[in-house]
């Protein structure tokens, strides 16, 4: 039998260079390999507040999105997580193995909740049901962004916590994060994580951005005044990340480029990974166009919901079993 793989990735509408880099070409790389299940994950987005026909929207958008980057329906199992209820059942009874103690010194909480007056408890007890998404279907690798390392951590100990507590029901999964740009940088400030929420739009490319505006973006990235193409993320940390997004994408070793930009000024070196960046990303706009609109997506779903709740209930009815919920079934 072959390896589990699940992932997730929230449609909070934007979908920056940093997703795409950090898990999507990772889900392409790993298809033919592992048996894939990928996930929308709709209730982890309204953690934080949300507007409900945006939500829908962008629910079906990250459905292209996944898509048009190279998933293959045929291989993977795709679906959005509400439609599939084993997850918010197991998410509680995660939360009934978590302490309170465990959740809030999660740095995405502390993150968040710094932002917000009111903060939902659901952005506390995000975690197990990031674990329940995991767990439930016996996941052996979680392909993900150096961001997720501490909820897959936690995701961890809880199964191991379950396993010794009830029973052992639970696989153990591993992190797997890409050797280049498991970080993405911001262009703006290469110190901090692109990330989709960022108020400067400059510092951020997205997936479905015009590809003229991608250009003037990496023109416009922040570097140092050296102007010497060199690999050295501590004090050159927007050249380095210039260097990884290209070596990400071209499948180049950062050597190689480095070697290739030996006397090249900064002008030449953006414009050069700014080719890069468009090349890559040009046919995945033009398939992302033609699938919004067709039914497929509708059939993939549904499909991909069957066959999410087959395999999810097996594991919700483990545990309930080893937890003593409901009545002993024969
Ligand atoms: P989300 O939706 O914020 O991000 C989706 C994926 O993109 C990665 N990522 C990055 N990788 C490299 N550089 C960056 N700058 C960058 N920004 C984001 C993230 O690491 C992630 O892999 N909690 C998750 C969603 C989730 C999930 C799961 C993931 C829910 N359940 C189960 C795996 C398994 C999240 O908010 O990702």
């Amino acid at each position: 039998m072959k390896n589990k793989i699940f992932s997730g990735v929230q449609p909070t509408g934007t979908v920056t260079l940093g997703n795409y880099i950090g898990a999507f070409k990772q889900f392409t790389e790993l298809q033919d390999e592992y048996d894939c299940i990928f996930c929308i994950v709709d209730q982890h987005a309204i953690t934080m507040p949300q507007d409900r026909l945006e939500l829908r929207k962008n629910i079906k958008a990250l459905a292209a999105l996944y898509l048009a980057v190279g998933i293959d329906p045929e291989k993977v199992t795709l679906f959005i997580q509400s439609e599939v209820p084993a997850h918010a059942q197991a998410g509680w009874m995660l939360q009934c193995v978590s302490t309170i103690g465990e959740l809030e010194r999660m740095t995405q909480y502390k993150d968040k909740s710094a932002k917000n007056t009111s903060v939902l408890a659901g952005l506390l007890t995000y975690p197990p049901l990031m674990a329940a998404d995991i767990l439930l279907y016996q996941t052996n690798i979680v392909p993900v962004g150096d961001d997720q390392k501490q909820h897959i951590e936690l995701t961890r100990d809880l199964a191991e916590r379950f396993n010794r507590k009830y029973n052992d029901i639970f696989t153990i999964p591993d992190i797997r994060i890409p050797k280049n740009g498991a970080r993405i940088m911001s262009l703006q400030d290469p110190t901090k994580k692109m990330s989709k929420s960022d108020p400067n739009k400059k510092a951020i490319i997205t997936l479905l951005d015009e590809l003229k505006t991608i250009e003037k973006k990496i023109k416009s990235a922040v570097t140092d005044s050296e102007g010497i193409v060199r690999y050295d993320p501590v004090n050159k940390p927007g050249v380095a990340n210039l260097l990884t997004i290209e070596a990400a994408l071209t499948g180049e070793s950062i050597d190689d480029l480095v070697s290739k930009y030996a006397g090249s000024g900064y002008g030449d070196f953006k414009a050069s990974v700014a080719q890069a960046v468009t090349k890559h990303l040009a046919p995945i706009q033009e398939r992302y166009k033609a699938l919004l609109d067709s039914d497929e997506l509708d059939k993939i779903l549904d499909n991909g919901a069957e066959k999410a709740n087959l395999l999810a209930n097996k594991t919700i009815r483990k545990m309930e079993n080893a937890m003593g919920l409901g009545r002993e079934r024969k």
